[in-house]
């Protein structure tokens, strides 16, 4: 027989922090809703807009109703694009939260068109989001990270990537080339970061997901052909769903995913090795 230790804890987050970002809505918010339900003492939900319908208050009040949950979701705004911003999101975290266990990196931002002409705007909107905005995450939160962090259970970050961060998927009139690149930057900031990070008890890892209906992925889907065609072209024979991201995040942040570091974990249903039936632009 193996001994494990707290095999009954090997899938918890009990007394966790985590910083999602982008958890307003979609995937950010599949996370947090996660992260709560696995005992989570605080989530930080962050997103640009606290009000309205898609806003950051609306998705605190929804995950502080959750049934049964232990902990409880507080809301701030910024924009994480913006490295002062960022700078001032730690600053208002401080105020809550000494140590921060959980940072996901899920924000982030496309630009689909044709090659030429590309707007210059675009491709910086793309940057300065899914990458710059990113390192800067990591480098003004590892202070507080390594704060939570110990050799037998370390912090983690979590950046979302995409499976467009290793295929080629859209090119022509709705090409999205720099949003692509953006996710192979994101892949290969994880495994420096895993490097730089590791010795100082912070694991790295990335989470691509293929299609997910979202605010983000709808337009696109739409422009495939629509979920039905994006369906029958996935060897699973459907889309991602919101019990997907909550698996693989509770699963690369609690005891289980100790170990693992540097690794880029795709949530496609196998689709990205079936690329070439998607490329029909
Ligand atoms: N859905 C998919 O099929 C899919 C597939 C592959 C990868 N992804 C990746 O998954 C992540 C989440 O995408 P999603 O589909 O869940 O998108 P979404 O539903 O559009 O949600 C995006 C979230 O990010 C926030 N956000 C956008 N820009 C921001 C900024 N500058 N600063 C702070 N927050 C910002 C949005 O709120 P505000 O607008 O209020 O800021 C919102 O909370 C992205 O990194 C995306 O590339 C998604």
């Amino acid at each position: 027989m193996s001994d494990f230790k707290n095999f009954s804890r090997m899938f918890r987050l009990d007394g966790k922090v985590a910083l999602v970002t982008g958890s307003s809505r979609g995937l950010g918010l599949h996370a947090a809703t996660a992260f709560l339900l696995a005992g989570a003492k605080t989530v930080i939900i962050s997103a640009r807009k606290a009000e309205g319908e898609q806003g950051i208050n609306q998705a605190v009040d929804r995950l502080n109703k959750l049934p049964g949950i232990t902990g409880k979701a507080i809301g701030i705004a910024a924009n994480v694009a913006d490295t002062e911003d960022i700078e001032r999101l730690v600053k208002e975290i401080q105020k809550h939260e000494e140590k921060l266990d959980i940072l996901v990196a899920n924000a982030g931002a496309t630009w689909g068109g044709p090659f030429d002409p590309t707007p210059d705007w675009s491709s910086k909107k793309v940057l300065d989001l899914n990458v710059r905005g990113v390192f800067n995450l990591a480098r003004l939160f590892a202070p507080m990270l390594e704060k939570a962090g110990t050799r037998t259970d370390p912090s983690r970050i979590i950046i979302v990537s995409s499976t467009a961060g290793v295929t080629v998927p859209h090119v022509g009139d709705h090409g999205t080339i720099m949003y692509s690149v953006s996710k192979a930057a994101a892949h290969h900031l994880t495994r420096q970061l895993a490097i730089e990070l590791g010795p100082r008890n912070i694991t790295s890892n990335t989470v691509g997901p293929g299609f997910f209906p979202s605010k983000l992925a709808n337009g696109l889907i739409e422009i495939l052909g629509g979920e039905q065609e994006l369906k029958d072209a996935n060897p699973r024979k459907r889309l991602g769903e919101p019990e997907d991201i909550a698996g693989v995040m509770v699963f690369l942040c609690s005891p289980a995913g100790n170990y693992i570091n540097g690794e880029d974990i795709h949530v496609d249903g196998g689709m990205r090795f079936a690329a070439g039936r998607q490329t029909k632009l």
